[in-house]
């Protein structure tokens, strides 16, 4: 490993999953050895370019490999968006990719977790945000414990997503643990999109929602996930609440671009969740958020005063 680009625990031990002698791992545990540059643009996924002309007559832009290319050019921004209206708007904004995430089930559906969020849910809003014909990656998320049950059930579901949803690529949160898996998917022309740091869908086994790699064990468990995920082939791995620092040092690290999420600016893009970044999120958002927008206030203004000129005979 070139000196410049030391990885936290460098000076510690090779990244090798096995931070748990003691523990049998459910599965087999997928282990990191850096292949050289070569060999991995070689394992990359087949982008399958979109070639339509886009609402403004440009070439769509819709591939994982114009993504993973953005890495060290500008920053990549990606938002989620749940229905077409949103879709549409989300991408006009001029977004690399949107996510369909299953943050769906906290900001649309009225549940407390993603944990209830079900494919039906996932494969119907995918499809609705394809309606709107996005001209950007449309990233669709596998639902809770989706791809832990067996690697067919895994397939089965990205499977649905892209065909039922019309989905270019799936997102599935997990790391080493996972890497197995989702370098099968990747083999199969599945692009995948990592997910590590803080996973929602875990949020009843971790008690709440808290940042990640605040100590050294913490910052390796990190880095090993996302070297597994590199090498299973992700095309690019979200980082959600990890610490700045840490964060800053994996974006350094790995070929394919983190995104961070309440990561901090040392990320090479930027995700939100839409409804937070506009003020359209029932309840408290994250603290990293920033809204830009207070909707939630102006839409119950406007249907305020529908009801009371109604009320006054003034329509
Ligand atoms: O479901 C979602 O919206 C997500 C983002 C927070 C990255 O996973």
């Amino acid at each position: 490993m070139p000196e410049e680009k030391k990885r936290p625990d460098a000076d510690k031990r090779e990244p090798s999953g096995k931070e748990n002698p003691g523990k049998q791992p459910a599965r087999r545990r997928h282990k990191p050895s850096r292949p050289r540059k070569q060999e991995k643009e070689a394992k990359e996924p087949a982008a399958k370019a979109a070639r339509k002309p886009s609402r403004k007559g440009q070439e769509i832009k819709r591939t994982v490999r114009h993504l993973a290319d953005l890495k060290g050019k500008r920053p990549i921004v990606g938002l989620t968006a749940y229905d077409a209206i949103m879709g549409g708007l989300v991408s006009d904004a001029g977004v690399d990719f949107i996510l369909v995430g299953d943050s769906v089930g906290t900001t649309l559906l009225g549940h407390e977790t993603t944990i209830p969020v079900t494919m039906e849910d996932m494969v119907r809003h995918t499809a609705a945000v394809r309606r709107s014909s996005p001209q950007c990656l449309l990233v669709a998320d596998l639902p809770f414990a989706e791809a832990s049950m067996s690697f067919d059930r895994f397939l089965d579901s990205a499977r649905r997503l892209m065909q039922e949803g019309g989905a270019d690529a799936i997102k599935v949160e997990g790391g080493r643990d996972l890497a197995d898996d989702v370098e099968k998917l990747v083999a199969t022309g599945i692009p995948v999109l990592g997910h590590i740091g803080l996973l929602p869908q875990t949020v009843k086994a971790i008690g709440g929602y808290r940042k990640f790699g605040a100590d050294r064990e913490e910052a390796e468990r990190l880095y090993t996930d996302a070297i597994s995920l590199e090498e299973a082939g992700c095309f690019a791995i979200i980082a959600e609440m990890v610490e700045e620092e840490v964060a800053t040092e994996l974006a350094g690290q790995l070929i394919p671009p983190l995104i961070g999420i309440g990561s901090g600016q040392g990320c090479d893009g930027q995700i939100l969740v839409t409804p937070d970044l506009l003020g359209m999120t029932p309840g408290p958002v994250p603290s990293f958020v920033r809204p830009y927008a207070n909707l939630s206030e102006e839409i119950s203004s406007a249907l305020g005063r529908y009801v009371r000129d109604v009320r006054e005979r003034k329509r």
